[in-house]
């Protein structure tokens, strides 16, 4: 039995997740997340993990409040979100946090499958000698709760945010990011249009999936893709996000293209 909790003092929505649905299992993690967490408001079951083009997982309330919009507290800054209405995930917090602490002062970025922002609202908060940083997102719910995270977190001046579909939005756009955040796992479907409007020696920072401890399918893939491409890649880092499902694990993948 899993629990994440999202929120902070006022208000906590904790989301369950069993592996064989047992009654009696969630029952007492019922009564525990209550008796430790005062301030959860809400109790949601993790029914599936994210599903379908918005990336939504199914959460069913169990227990507690039907309103379970929450302003969860992460690093120095806040995001709002309902879990039932929008992808986030408490859990890369810390990658969050490490990214953006990698960015430079006057550097261009994009963030493909913004989500409700929190790439926007962390690297801005971390780096707020940017230039400018612009999300794209397709779930118009997310692309509200973006707005409002970035008025809540009081950073309109570096931000803008897109709501549209990556493939048509980026036809917009030449070489002339500095880097590219693409924090999905399907991005790698992307990487084609992320290599077009790179700036040359510029970095992308791609979410993969890998099934091996080495994490070698992921170096085929890469070496695959650019075989087709006119640019040249170099991989710097791959680090582990999470684990993804009981053998596959979520990897960060840091790599410079260059022409
Ligand atoms: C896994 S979520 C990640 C959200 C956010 N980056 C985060 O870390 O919380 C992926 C997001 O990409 C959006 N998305 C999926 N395909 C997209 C596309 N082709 N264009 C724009 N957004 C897309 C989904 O709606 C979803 O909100």
């Amino acid at each position: 039995m899993g629990v994440d909790l999202i929120g902070s003092e006022n208000k906590m929505v904790a989301i369950v997740e069993t592996k064989n649905n047992s009654k009696s299992e969630i029952e007492k993690s019922i009564i525990k997340i209550k008796k430790n967490h005062k301030n959860v408001k809400s109790i949601l079951k993790k029914n599936s993990g994210p599903k379908g083009e918005f990336r939504i997982k199914k959460l069913e309330l169990i227990d507690g409040e039907e309103n379970t919009e929450v302003i969860h507290k992460e690093n120095n800054y806040l995001i709002k979100i309902d879990p039932r209405k929008v992808y986030f995930s408490s859990r890369e917090g810390t990658i969050r946090e490490k990214i953006s602490s990698e960015m430079k002062a006057g550097e261009k970025i994009l963030i493909m499958f913004a989500g409700v922002g929190p790439y926007l609202v962390s690297i801005s908060k971390i780096q707020p000698k940017i230039k400018e940083v612009i999300g794209i997102e397709n779930n118009p719910i997310a692309v509200k709760y973006m707005e409002e995270n970035i008025r809540i977190n009081k950073i309109a001046h570096l931000v803008t945010p897109i709501e549209g579909d990556v493939n048509e939005i980026c036809k917009n756009y030449s070489e002339e990011f500095d880097r590219i955040i693409m924090p999905m796992v399907y991005a790698k479907n992307y990487l084609d249009i992320a290599t077009k409007i790179i700036k040359n020696g510029g970095l992308i920072y791609i979410y993969m999936i890998s099934e091996e401890n080495d994490f070698k399918d992921i170096d085929y893939f890469v070496s695959k893709f650019f075989e087709n491409s006119n640019r040249k890649y170099k991989i710097l880092e791959k680090n582990i996000i999470c684990l993804f499902s009981p053998n596959k694990y979520k990897i960060l993948v840091k790599m410079e293209v260059s022409k």
